[in-house]
């Protein structure tokens, strides 16, 4: 058996992934995969709570992302893809949570207060909506993660998740309250290790629009798939509020964060940020242009990955298949480790359908 820690992460597919996405998260997972036991959650069974009567489209999303993971350098020789709604641990361990957690408690979760604020839902929201925060610590903890790398958004979520892991181990496994969270008994006579959020350098890309974190649907986002003209024009939306090239540029504005994440020579880079701050004799269109270039030539490579999978459904559903596969052989153990500690175990659980009378 593997002694590698374990990471698992996901994305709820709601279209294409972005640099956003790119910088915040997936460029950590494509070094994590190495050397870590690395498992990438398709979570389309949240894209629910919000869309649920647009399945066809959260069908395709799904299969899109995948295709943005495989241009972004993720590996599915390394890492599990793995397809939420075929991972049953994750729907079961979610109920037994959920009586783990005080309901005032998972609507306390501040990403949930701004999501039913951003995307206006006010007080017509689903049952699911606030269970899928529920459902979120049992996709962590059904793989028995050490860590998630997430974005800053995230953060609440594996907080919920860590008390969730610390309640299971103290009330079914007598761990005592005040035990580390890093101390090995966690994980030697309890079920779940207590996950750390793994939060990237980059925990939120400001959109082209120079204010706020890069979506999809704020219309602010430079997809994996853009033209280089595409992103040229893109980012000479970026509002600096800057009047000439002699005004001394504000060291903390967006286009010196896209400088810092997206000139790769340290050289030039320390020259335009130099140049920027003293006002001197250099145009915020000039800087564009250039991190503009650095974004292309990041995207290139992934473009030409993505085109060797475009309309071939197949090999994603095979991909998926396989990762799920590994996915479940983790989990199930998780489950049964988790129903004997939790009183849930009469005997061992054999389902087999193969044969089976429909
Ligand atoms: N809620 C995350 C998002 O919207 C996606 C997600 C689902 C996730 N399950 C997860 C992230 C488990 C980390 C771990 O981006």
């Amino acid at each position: 058996m593997s002694t590698r820690e374990v990471i698992l992460t996901g994305d709820t597919p709601t279209g294409q992934l972005h640099l956003g996405h790119y910088v915040g998260s997936v460029k950590r997972r494509v070094e994590l995969q190495d050397t870590h036991d690395c498992f990438f959650l398709l979570a389309n069974l949240h894209a629910y709570t919000t869309r649920a009567d647009h399945p066809n489209e959260i069908h395709t999303d799904t299969l899109e992302i995948v295709r943005d993971y495989l241009a972004m350098g993720i590996d599915p020789e390394k890492a599990a893809i793995t397809l939420q709604s075929e991972v049953p641990a994750i729907l079961e361990l979610t109920f037994l949570f959920a009586m783990l957690l005080p309901f005032n408690r998972v609507m306390r979760n501040p990403t949930l207060k701004d999501e039913i604020k951003v995307k206006g839902l006010g007080d017509n929201y689903s049952f699911g909506f606030p269970l899928y925060a529920v459902g979120q610590t049992a996709d962590i903890l059904a793989f028995r993660a050490h860590a998630v790398p997430v974005g800053e958004d995230q953060v609440p979520h594996i907080e919920l998740t860590r008390e969730v892991a610390r309640r299971f181990n103290k009330l079914y496994c007598g761990i005592d309250e005040n035990v580390e969270d890093d101390d090995p008994i966690m994980e030697e006579q309890g079920v779940f290790p207590i996950p750390k959020a793994d939060v990237g350098k980059v925990g939120r890309l400001v959109g082209t629009d120079g204010v706020q974190k890069m979506s999809k649907s704020l219309n602010n986002a430079i997809l994996i798939t853009d033209t280089p003209k595409k992103v040229k024009k893109k980012l000479g939306q970026l509002y600096t509020g800057r009047q000439s090239m002699t005004d001394p540029g504000d060291p903390d504005s967006a286009l010196m964060d896209y400088v810092d994440i997206f000139i790769t020579c340290e050289e030039r880079k320390a020259e335009l940020k130099g140049k920027y701050v003293r006002g001197d004799n250099i145009g915020d269109g000039h800087i564009k242009v250039e991190v503009a270039e650095a974004i292309s030539e990041l995207l290139a490579p992934m473009q030409e990955r993505r085109a060797q999978y475009e309309g071939d459904d197949d090999t994603i559903i095979d991909i998926i298949k396989e990762g799920t596969a590994r996915a479940n052989a983790k989990t199930e153990e998780t489950l049964a480790m988790a129903k004997e500690a939790s009183g849930l175990k009469f005997f061992s659980r054999e389902l087999a359908f193969t044969g089976a009378p429909v």
